[in-house]
């Protein structure tokens, strides 16, 4: 998509260019003070600079180039060279008859890693910003036409494994799976469910942290099954299977989705010649009996330990994993660009990967990048929990939004009359706006206070009041096509209309500043700017009860451009809009 400012930055570009200066000078932008202007260009100031010449000169030059162009209503000079910019009307009303064009791929792939529940542990409030996160970034990278492949990097290779096989091998519940003479099949029917490993694993990791021999069995067994013992295999392969079932439900009901759905087991065939490798090249040695890669630079201000590869009892860790997934993306996907979203106490690790990985030439042309984010508090400051003081389970979650969105649509007088059916769905569809705007809206490196009462409702900056002025312009376009009234080409005859006008022609700008910042909260700004512009339209001016049927063809143009690209923004945000509410 070329956006309104690119063009102007070109035309700009193209002054600075006249003048013997570099175009790329002239980068407009949407003014920061729009009670003055629509746009600014402050090149004057860095040209300037560079050739060592009075700015305001410079600036007097270039607008005397722009001011010929019949596009511009004003080109003026403030302070000591900025250029302030506002186009005609009519050039607004050309570039909104123009017609929309997607985003051309770019021929670029990004592989984003994403959600990273645990197998066998449930997924909790920690993932849930992972994968709200995540799935916007897939969806914002694949509008401004990226290839993208996501993957769901399972945690499924660590000590939890070892820690759960020991935990049924002491309880003697699945013995076949210990039977060293057992030569197969192993059964087909997992004899752990969904709720067996709820149990399972907090059991086992207790008794793991109280007790040191019960421990190094959970290790050896981690060993054994990372060796390929065909009966720990096998029962390792249940709990996969089991997990990924309740995880494909709670991603569904979320609406986020995967390309990919690989863990770390999957780079288990490529660890050893990895290392062999890095041993050959000299990258890895022994330290204390384990094998490290040094990552430590001269420049570095703070210590930076090696990345432990192997252990000296032979397990091989979260690091290693991540270094053959480099290995394998390299050579599968060969991404230009791989996004790690992860908590940002992961920080540490990932500078180690990073570095191990690229001091090795592993990451072929793609460059590694870690998109931290903050925690997701309760109301007291500290991790969100369950009111009894447990972890948050995302399921449970989910169901609170739903209640509470429930309520909120009975205190509106909205769903009354609809069948049971249609409200839990639209109940559904205001709950994930809740829990996914409330996410995304902060900026990612932040902590935020999770307070579902604020978020669920219909008023600020909120999900549900965004999906509410959604289906409020949905409505009055029903009732015009029912009345036989047809949108037609948006023309600006106010400056409400004005106002409204600029801001959609500046979606550009936000997927652009979004991507490059990594950050949905600015796409979060923009959609409750546009709600709040389409407001101050809706009050000012009759649409439906225009007489002047250009004037209303031309506001239901407006309406439906608007629907259209509200509807866009929070369909990359993942938040649906409900048919009605
Ligand atoms: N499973 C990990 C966790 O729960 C997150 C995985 C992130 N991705 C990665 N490539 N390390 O913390």
């Amino acid at each position: 998509m070329t956006s309104l400012t690119m063009d102007l930055s070109r035309m700009a570009g193209e002054a600075f260019a006249a003048e013997g200066l570099d175009s790329a000078f002239g980068m407009v932008q949407v003014s920061d003070r729009p009670d003055l202007a629509q746009f600014q260009c402050n090149g004057a100031l860095a040209a300037a600079k560079a050739a060592k010449a009075n700015p305001r000169a410079i600036a007097e030059k270039i607008a005397a180039r722009l001011k010929s162009d019949p596009r511009f209503a004003k080109v003026n000079i403030a302070g000591p060279g900025f250029i302030n910019l506002d186009l005609t009307d009519a050039a607004l009303n050309a570039r909104m008859a123009a017609p929309e064009e997607a985003a051309k791929p770019n021929g670029q792939t990004v592989l984003i890693d994403f959600g990273g529940p645990n197998v066998a542990k449930p997924m909790h409030v920690g993932h849930l910003r992972s994968s709200v996160i995540g799935d916007c970034l897939q969806r914002l990278f694949r509008a401004n036409g990226w290839h993208v492949v996501s993957d769901i990097h399972l945690g499924d290779w660590g000590l939890q494994m070892g820690q759960l096989i020991s935990e049924i091998e002491i309880r003697g519940t699945a013995p076949i799976y210990f039977d060293a003479a057992f030569k197969g099949p192993y059964p087909e029917q997992s004899p752990v469910t969904m709720e067996d490993l709820e149990e399972l694993y907090p059991a086992a990791s207790a008794a793991c942290k109280a007790d040191p021999a019960r421990l190094d069995l959970a290790r050896r067994a981690t060993v054994e099954l990372q060796d390929g013992r065909p009966g720990y295999r096998a029962l390792w392969r249940h709990f996969v299977k089991v997990s990924e079932v309740g995880l494909e439900r709670e991603f569904s009901s979320l609406g986020v989705s995967f390309d990919l759905w690989k863990g770390e087991s999957s780079v288990h065939d490529l660890i050893a010649p990895m290392l062999e490798d890095l041993k050959a090249r000299g990258l890895a040695e022994m330290n204390d009996g384990a094998l490290v890669i040094p990552v430590a630079r001269e420049d570095d201000k703070k210590p930076m330990p090696p990345l432990l590869l192997v252990k000296s009892d032979g397990g091989v860790l979260y690091g290693t994993t991540d270094m053959a997934t480099v290995v394998e993306r390299t050579h599968e996907q060969n991404p230009d660009l791989v996004l790690y979203v992860v908590d940002h106490r992961q920080h540490g690790h990932f500078e180690q990967v990073f570095r191990a990985a690229e001091k090795a030439g592993l990451n072929g042309k793609a460059h590694l990048e870690h998109v931290g984010y903050g925690t997701m508090n309760g109301a007291d400051g500290k991790p969100f929990k369950t009111r009894a003081g447990g972890v948050m389970k995302l399921y449970d979650l989910i169901a609170m939004a739903v209640v509470e969105a429930k309520s909120r649509l009975a205190e509106q007088g909205l769903g009354g009359d609809y069948s049971d059916d249609e409200r839990e769905a639209i109940a559904r569809q205001i709950a994930i706006a809740t829990i996914k705007f409330a996410d995304l809206s902060n900026h990612r490196t932040t902590d935020y206070i999770f307070d579902l009462e604020r978020f669920s409702k219909f008023e600020g900056k909120t999900g549900p009041y965004l999906q509410y002025a959604a289906v409020r312009i949905q409505s009055i376009l029903r009732k015009a096509l029912s009345e036989g009234h047809v949108p037609g080409t948006p023309a600006i005859h106010s400056p409400e209309e004005r106002d409204l006008v600029l801001e959609l022609l500046s979606l550009g700008d936000a997927l652009g500043a979004a991507e490059q910042k990594r950050a949905p909260n600015i796409l979060c700004d923009y959609a409750f700017t546009l709600a709040q512009n389409f407001s101050r339209f809706y009050a000012a001016h009759h649409i439906l009860s225009e007489s002047d049927a250009a004037l209303r063809a031309s506001r239901l143009g407006l309406c439906a451009r608007v629907l259209a690209v509200m509807t866009g923004t929070l369909g990359i945000l993942g938040i649906a809009v409900p048919e009605r509410m």
